[in-house]
């Protein structure tokens, strides 16, 4: 329905995203040395079905045609992420020049079509050789990936404008060395706060790097946030609420927004606190132009005693759930971005990934129809609108994904494309919410 009054506004950047490890494949050409992932999935019982990145969507090869769905799409901008391992095979060191060439074809490509590149440096796929020097709970670590950044950004910088030093630290942090259920697999408090704190670390090393060797470009760190609402009015609920929120949000937005770790969380860690040295803040916590916002459905919170940090979160909340069996809260959506804005003000804030996974069908006359992740596009749309009336400083949205895609874990099993892969014969089909994001784009939002 169009009401004529939901223009997005000017300058609004439409854009789609993916990762490195989800769709490249290739892992073993042109000198890329072994990723943290390629270990993981590797290794038995680790992935649904035993599913590897190791071809994935072949996008390493096929980027072409890919950048010719991005035209179709009429994306303004592509989201998309720098294999660490194919620059640098050993973590540090000697750099692949193939590596190089690889996302310098990548750009000129996008450029030449007119979608402007948006560049993650880390989104998992630390090199093996830095895990095995101890990775994320070592601070040499951040080292390592200022001189990766600074590798990278001498090579694209004259080009690419956008960059996003870190996706999720807290997803990296919690699901690889707390859960286990993420490369690297380890189950440790202190070592998953380490990580945090040294992906932050990075985080700021990098910003300065990016200043010095491409001044002209933007800057942001990409934190996974979501909305959290106690399951009920009882105060244990309550409680278990804010800790919810201070574990996951406030843990990573305070100390980049200059505040420090928040002293309750601080409290609950208790002796699995990170090591934080003097001047680290200071460093974690440098301007940045941008914030990027990855998030997918709020939480509902509940006491409960025998739980992780006697805590859960998500308890049955009754609506539709996606595949994922993540809850669909467009209005969840929007009390986040308000949250944000009304407590940390960030001069400007980017969606960089936002989407939902569905069982789809394989294509039918080359359509695959997939209303339910229309109506959550649509819904998620009209809430981000709905912030920017409210005056959120939003400047951009990326639907996850370009691409169906290695979704981690969970293997080839979860599709959140926009763009159908048949795995077997590497075809992309634009499925009907692919159709509906372009429609939207060419209509700058008035059609929602
Ligand atoms: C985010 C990740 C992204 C994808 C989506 C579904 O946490 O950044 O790679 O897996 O979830």
């Amino acid at each position: 329905m169009s009401d004529g009054g939901r223009a997005f506004p000017e300058g609004f950047v439409w854009g789609a995203a993916t990762a490195a490890y989800q769709i490249e494949g290739a892992v073993r050409e042109d000198g890329r040395g072994e990723s943290i992932w390629d270990r993981f999935s590797h290794t038995p019982g680790k992935t649904a079905n035993g599913d590897t990145g190791d071809i994935a969507c072949d996008h390493y090869h096929r980027w072409p045609a890919d950048i010719r769905l991005m035209q179709e799409l009429g994306l303004d901008a592509y989201r998309f992420s720098i294999a660490w391992p194919r620059i640098l095979p050993n973590g540090r060191g000697q750099v692949n020049a193939a590596g190089l060439d690889f996302y310098d074809r990548l750009v000129d490509g996008l450029l030449a079509a007119g979608i402007e590149p948006w560049a993650t440096l880390y989104h998992w796929d630390l090199p093996q050789a830095l895990q095995d020097g101890g990775g994320w709970p070592h601070r040499s670590t951040a080292d390592a990936f200022a001189e990766y950044t600074d590798v990278v950004t001498r090579r694209l910088g004259d080009r690419v404008k956008n960059w996003i030093t870190i996706n999720e630290p807290w997803v990296i942090a919690i699901l690889g060395d707390l859960w286990g259920i993420h490369a690297p697999g380890s189950r440790s408090l202190s070592k998953a706060l380490a990580t945090g704190h040294h992906l932050l670390l990075a985080h700021g090393h990098a910003v300065e790097v990016i200043r010095s060797n491409v001044p002209e470009s933007k800057v942001g760190i990409t934190l996974n946030l979501a909305q959290m609402y106690p399951n009920s009015d009882r105060e244990a609920d309550q409680y278990a609420t804010s800790i919810m929120d201070g574990h996951q949000n406030r843990w990573f937005l305070d100390p980049v927004f200059g505040r420090g770790y928040p002293e309750d969380i601080v409290g609950f860690y208790d002796h699995a606190n990170p090591d934080v040295r003097t001047g680290d803040l200071d460093v974690i916590s440098r301007p940045t132009d941008f914030l990027g916002i990855n998030t997918y459905a709020p939480t509902w919170v509940k006491h409960d005693p025998n739980g992780l940090f006697d805590l859960i979160g998500d308890p049955r909340a009754s609506g539709k759930r996606t595949a994922m069996d993540w809850l669909v809260d467009p209005n969840g959506f929007e009390d986040l971005l308000v949250r944000v804005h009304n407590d940390y003000a960030p001069g400007s804030i980017v969606v960089t990934e936002n989407g939902s996974a569905w069982d789809d069908r394989e294509p039918v006359d080359g359509r695959i129809n997939d209303p339910d992740r229309i109506d959550y596009l649509q819904g998620h749309l009209l809430a981000a609108h709905e912030a920017i009336v409210q005056g959120v400083p939003l400047d951009g949205y990326f639907a996850w994904s370009l691409l169906d895609n290695f979704e981690w874990s969970e293997g080839y099993t979860k599709r959140f494309g926009i763009t159908y892969v048949d795995y077997a014969t590497q075809e992309r089909t634009l499925k009907d919410s692919g159709r509906f994001y372009a429609e939207t784009i060419q209509a700058h939002g008035e059609n929602l």
